[in-house]
């Protein structure tokens, strides 16, 4: 699944062509208030993107597609499903939950790959990690349309020097209290007995809590943005949208023309219509032999498709995502103690326990964006902040050892 560095060659003969014609000009970039900053627009260069296109159909197109609509041949029912960046959502975006991801976030999970996903690290030269950056971009209108937030501060761990029991004492308490705190246990369950929630509660709130939810120790599956793989996506152009698999209600379906989401409302208010009409086979192309419909765009849609222009259909269905109980599973933008990861500069270090606290830091503070996890940063005080990380941090790391399943046990006292 690694991208090995003798392959590199391949690319400058590729990089020659290409289907960029024209360079991309982004959207200025904009600041924390969202303010734009003039003249900080960023302009995708064509051999960049052609460069970037080389890269991305090489090693990135299996699983993201060509159109990096994440519906590559090797997607099918991959758990989960691989990114969609015709959408413009992101999970880990390194500044706040969901804006669009700067690129230092961009690049370290391109980088470091997502830990216990199909999303492998990938072991690209810088060139072609810009590249490929770069052709990301170019996948979805929401870069055109929206500046970049300014990189997440992670600021100076204010525990530094102090004993580390302090800090998981504090991040024990604003993880399961919501009172003065912020009550993370509500989505990701809690890691304590209850005689310590009792008394977690009772020194945040003054008194006794009367009862504790039944399921405190199981975490439930949470909605998110992004569609389930079972989504069948197919692009058209001209009026007539091919769903080669099984037949579907229209309206469980999310249209989009030209990168805009059209829902049956917003289809209605231009006067556009889909239709579901029966599927005429079209010359040399393999369908299989159940009745399929194919789905008919009318009014404006369909003079907006035939201009150049490309619908996409996936399932409106969401994929519901588990928040991970921390002493059982693999966090994905969290390594192992001791493994080795490429560092901003490129440079393989040793993950140790300060990078960890920085990157819980980092995905804490900024949410996962599209699923249901809030960002922390400026909700929280920052000595809260980081002291959640340690008690995270103090839980994940005894993911995998006999303690786990004591931490487990002790629960249920
Ligand atoms: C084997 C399948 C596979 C391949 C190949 C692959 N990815 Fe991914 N990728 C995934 C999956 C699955 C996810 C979604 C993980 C999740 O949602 O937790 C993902 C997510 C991403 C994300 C989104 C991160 C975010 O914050 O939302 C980026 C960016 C990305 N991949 C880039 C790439 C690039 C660039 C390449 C090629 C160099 C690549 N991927 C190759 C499967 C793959
Ligand atoms: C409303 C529900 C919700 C709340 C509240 C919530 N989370 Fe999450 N959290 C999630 C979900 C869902 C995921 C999984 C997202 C995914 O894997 O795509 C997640 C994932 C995480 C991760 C894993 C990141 C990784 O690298 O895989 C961490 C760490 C985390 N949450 C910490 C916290 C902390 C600390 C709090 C409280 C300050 C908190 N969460 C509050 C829903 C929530």
């Amino acid at each position: 699944m690694r991208a090995w560095l003798f392959t590199s060659w391949v690319f400058f003969a590729c990089a020659e062509g290409g289907p960029f014609t024209q360079p991309i000009a982004l959207h200025d970039k904009v600041d924390a208030e969202g303010n734009e900053l003039k003249g900080t627009r960023e302009t995708l260069s064509v051999e960049q993107l052609n460069e970037g296109h080389g890269v991305f159909m090489r090693y990135c197109y299996a699983c993201h597609g060509e159109k990096g609509d994440g519906h590559g041949p090797s997607s099918l029912a991959m758990r989960p499903p691989p990114r969609n960046f015709a959408l413009g959502q992101f999970k880990f975006t390194g500044s706040g939950y969901g804006d669009l991801p700067v690129d230092s976030a961009l690049k370290r999970t391109i980088r470091r790959g997502l830990h216990g996903t199909p999303m492998a690290a990938w072991d690209l030269p810088p060139r072609q990690l810009d590249a490929v950056v770069a052709y990301i971009k170019s996948l979805s209108a929401r870069w055109k349309e929206e500046g970049v937030k300014p990189e997440l501060q992670v600021t100076a761990d204010p525990w530094v020097g102090k004993p580390k029991d302090e800090a998981v004492a504090m991040g024990r308490r604003v993880f399961h209290v919501a009172v003065g705190g912020a009550g993370c246990s509500g989505c990701h369950a809690s890691f304590e007995p209850k005689a310590v929630l009792e008394k977690l509660h009772e020194a945040a709130t003054g008194k006794k809590p009367e009862s504790f939810p039944e399921g405190r120790y199981e975490t439930s599956l949470k909605s998110s943005s992004y569609a389930s793989a079972e989504a069948l996506v197919r692009r058209v152009s001209g009026c007539d949208a091919q769903l080669w698999e099984k037949p579907v209600d229209v309206d469980a379906l999310n249209v989009q023309v030209n990168g805009q989401l059209v829902d049956r409302d917003t289809a209605h208010k231009n006067g556009w219509d889909f239709v579901e009409v029966p599927r005429v086979p079209v010359a040399g192309v393999q369908v299989p032999a159940a009745p399929l419909p194919t789905l008919r765009f009318f009014g404006a849609a369909c003079e907006v498709l035939t201009k150049d222009s490309e619908a996409s259909i996936t399932a409106a269905q969401t994929l519901k995502l588990s928040p991970p109980s921390f002493l059982f599973h693999r966090l994905k933008t969290v390594w192992p103690l001791g493994t080795w990861v490429k560092d901003e500069a490129g440079r393989r270090v040793e993950y140790t326990e300060a990078m960890q606290r920085e990157d819980l830091y980092r995905t804490i503070g900024a949410g996962i964006g599209g699923a249901a996890m809030p960002g922390w940063k400026g909700v929280l005080e920052e000595e809260q902040l980081w002291a959640l990380v340690y008690y995270v941090q103090f839980l994940a790391q005894k993911r995998g050892t006999p303690e786990a399943l004591n931490v487990r046990a002790s629960m249920n006292e």
